[in-house]
C-alpha cells in the first residue's frame, strides 16, 4: 500500500486523558498503530475501551493530549473533522443498519451522499464489498430479513465502502448468537490478511491469537500492559492481567 505520508504510526495517541464529570476515563494514553497493524484491545467492563475507540473518530472530545491520524491532529469540528472521521470506519456491537432501506442502499448511502459517487459507481462497489463479506444474495433485502450475523457483516461493507485508513471495531461479536460469531470474526480475519489497520474491542481470544499483532491490555482507564498475543496470553506480566485472563479464559 502507498501513502503520501508513509512512515510514522498510522494513528498516534499521545498523551490523552478524559474526564466524564469525576471520573478519569482515560489516563496518560500514548498508543502508536502502525499501517497494516491489528491491534486488539481487551480489559475489564468499565476500563475505557469503547471510550478510546469513540475519541479516535471524535464521538467523543478529550481534554488533554493529542490524537492524530495519518500524520494529521483531529481537528475539534467543521469539514475537515467530517474528512478525517470519514478516514476511520467503525462498526459497533449493535449493527445500526437503516431499517427502512435495503442492503445496497445502506451501503450505497454515505457513498453517495458524503463522497459524492454516483449511484452506479456506488452501487457497483457495494456489490464488490457485499460479495467479499458474503451477502451478495441479500442486497435487495431489508435489514430485518438477515440474520445477526449476517447484518454485521453488511454494517462491516458499509464501513469498508467509505475507504476508511483504519477500522475500529467495539465488540462486534457480543451481540451474536455463537454461531454467527465465526462468520464475523472470519471476515475481519480476512481484512486483516489483507493489510487494513484495525483496533478491535473483543473477548474472542482466538481472533486475538490468530490476527493480532499487538494485545493491549486496560484497566481504569489506564494501558496496563500491550504486547503480542503469544506472550500476552502465555506470560501476562502485571496482576491485574493475569487476573482478567484467568476470568475470561475459564468459562
Ligand atoms: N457518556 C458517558 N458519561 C459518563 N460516564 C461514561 C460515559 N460513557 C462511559 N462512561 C463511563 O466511563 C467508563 C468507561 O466506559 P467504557 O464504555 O469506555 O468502558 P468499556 O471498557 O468499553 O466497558 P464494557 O466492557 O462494559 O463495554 C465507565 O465507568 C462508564 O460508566
Ligand atoms: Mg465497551
Amino acid at each position: 500500500m502507498t501513502s503520501q505520508t508513509a512512515g510514522g504510526p498510522l494513528v498516534q495517541l499521545t498523551g490523552v486523558n478524559k474526564w466524564f464529570g469525576d471520573l478519569h476515563v482515560l489516563q496518560d494514553i500514548d498508543l502508536g498503530i502502525d499501517r497494516g497493524e491489528v491491534v486488539v484491545v481487551i480489559g475489564p467492563s468499565g476500563s475505557g475501551k469503547s471510550t478510546l475507540c469513540r475519541t479516535i473518530n471524535r464521538l467523543e472530545s478529550i481534554q488533554q493530549g493529542e490524537i492524530s491520524i495519518d500524520g494529521e491532529k483531529l481537528p475539534e469540528e467543521g469539514k475537515a473533522l467530517a474528512r478525517l472521521r470519514s478516514d476511520v470506519g467503525m462498526v459497533f456491537q449493535s449493527f445500526n443498519l437503516f431499517a427502512h432501506k435495503t442492503i445496497l442502499q445502506n451501503v450505497t448511502l454515505a457513498p453517495t451522499r458524503v463522497r459524492r459517487q454516483s449511484k452506479a459507481q456506488a452501487e457497483q462497489r457495494a456489490r464488490e464489498l457485499l460479495e467479499r463479506v458474503g451477502v451478495s444474495a441479500q442486497a435487495d433485502k431489508y435489514p430485518a430479513q438477515l440474520s445477526g450475523g449476517q447484518q454485521q457483516r453488511v454494517a462491516i461493507a458499509r464501513a469498508l465502502a467509505m475507504d476508511p485508513k483504519v477500522m475500529l471495531f467495539d465488540e462486534p461479536t457480543s451481540a451474536l448468537d455463537p454461531e454467527m460469531i465465526n462468520e464475523v470474526l472470519d471476515v475481519m480475519v480476512g481484512l486483516a490478511r489483507d493489510g487494513m489497520t484495525m483496533i478491535v474491542v473483543t473477548h474472542e481470544m482466538g481472533f486475538a491469537r490468530k490476527a493480532a499483532n499487538r494485545v493491549v491490555f486496560m484497566d481504569g482507564g489506564r494501558i496496563v500492559e500491550a504486547a503480542d498475543p503469544e506472550t500476552f496470553f502465555t506470560a501476562p506480566r502485571s496482576d491485574r492481567a493475569r487476573d482478567f485472563l484467568s476470568k475470561i479464559l475459564n468459562h
